[in-house]
């Protein structure tokens, strides 16, 4: 069920629930999470059932003040440092030696562990007010769309989560940047923080891990499977720079058309397709990354067969869009 999450009264249900060892949805400004008490290992075993993820898949902790990485974190390097004080709260994850007290099912054994802290204002409160970290994946079924919208948690995970708390639409619509701070500073998913502001920041080039593995292909880390953020039509998906010729002679019929632009679309449309989707009408890479899971959910939820998606700019947040847009192929 829904629950309105500026309501007092949903607020302390939420952390009441916490306390017990339930989970939660809740929004952040990235995308919905699904919410446990990260000390509780009966709580963070109902996250994994419920999404039906492999317990190999580590969580990420989610803190509301610096205080609470005491509990969690072995120690900060000062890049680390650096980055906390530029991009927290935000949509940045960072990876760290983990602290004994932190259960090994949120790590999946590793020694690291995966930590921020949301700017959402319903997120920081429930962390405050349960007075403890919470950990918390995004709240779809494993490798599914990830939600941005109440809504959209309920539509996958209705039938398995009795409380979800609505923020109304995240302001960032991807998931978090994950950055390894934990030997020579590393990217491991291009998210909702653009790799050009991290490395404005840092003053230095990142490396970006390519993560395009297979499930059985040992990964540098965990979760860069090569399927993921899918959604459960097929996804074809074109170059922008060439999508006139490569969509030549296409049949249209009961497929969805997903494009970056107006100036796009106008294009598609003179080729004789009819069901496009804008991602930004003025061509804004912000408002693209807020639409693209709701635009991807939506479609699903209607009759097409196929989706055609036409890559976006490979900068900025484009990216972190392309990335998803390429995972989500099924082979
Ligand atoms: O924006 C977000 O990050 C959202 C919101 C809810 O905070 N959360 C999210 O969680 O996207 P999730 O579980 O869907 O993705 C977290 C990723 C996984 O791919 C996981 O493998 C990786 O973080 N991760 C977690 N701990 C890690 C670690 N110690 N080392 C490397 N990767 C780690
Ligand atoms: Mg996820």
């Amino acid at each position: 069920m829904i629950f309105d999450g500026r309501k007092r009264e949903n607020m302390i249900t939420a952390v009441e629930r916490i306390h017990r060892g339930d989970v939660v949805a809740f929004p952040t400004e990235t995308v919905y999470g699904l919410g446990a008490d990260a000390f509780n290992e009966k709580a963070l075993q109902k996250i994994f059932e419920i999404k039906n993820r492999p317990t190999q898949d580590p969580l990420i902790l989610h803190i509301a003040d610096e205080a609470q990485l005491d509990s969690i974190v072995k120690e900060i390097p000062p890049i680390g440092q650096k980055l906390m004080k530029k991009f927290w709260p935000g949509p940045l994850t960072l990876i760290f030696k983990k602290a004994d007290a932190v259960p090994d099912l949120v790590t999946a054994g590793l020694h690291t562990v995966a930590v921020r802290m949301p700017r959402n204002i319903i997120a920081t409160a429930l962390i405050k007010n349960a007075g403890t970290v919470i950990a918390a994946p995004s709240a779809n079924k494993f490798q599914g769309l990830s939600p941005t919208t109440a809504q959209a948690v309920e539509d996958q995970l209705g039938d398995r989560l009795d409380f979800i708390l609505d923020g109304g639409p995240c302001l960032i619509g991807l998931e978090s940047t994950i950055v390894s701070v934990v030997g020579t500073p590393t990217v491991l998913r291009l998210g909702g923080l653009s790799l050009e502001d991290l490395e404005e920041a840092t003053g230095e080039k990142l490396q970006v891990i390519e993560n395009k593995f297979t499930e059985s292909e040992a990964l540098p880390a965990p979760g860069l499977m090569e399927f993921h953020y899918a959604p459960k039509k097929p996804l074809k998906l074109v170059s922008a720079d060439d999508f006139t010729s490569e969509l030549k002679g296409q049949s249209f019929q009961g497929k969805a058309v997903v494009c970056f632009s107006q100036e796009q679309s106008e294009k598609l449309k003179n080729m004789g397709a009819t069901d496009i989707f804008v991602l930004s009408e003025s061509g804004n890479l912000d408002e693209a990354a807020r639409n693209y899971f709701e635009t991807l959910r939506k479609i699903d939820h209607s009759d097409f067969k196929e989706i055609i998606c036409i890559k976006v700019p490979e900068k900025f947040l484009g990216r972190a869009i392309n990335d998803r847009l390429s995972k989500g192929q099924h082979r």
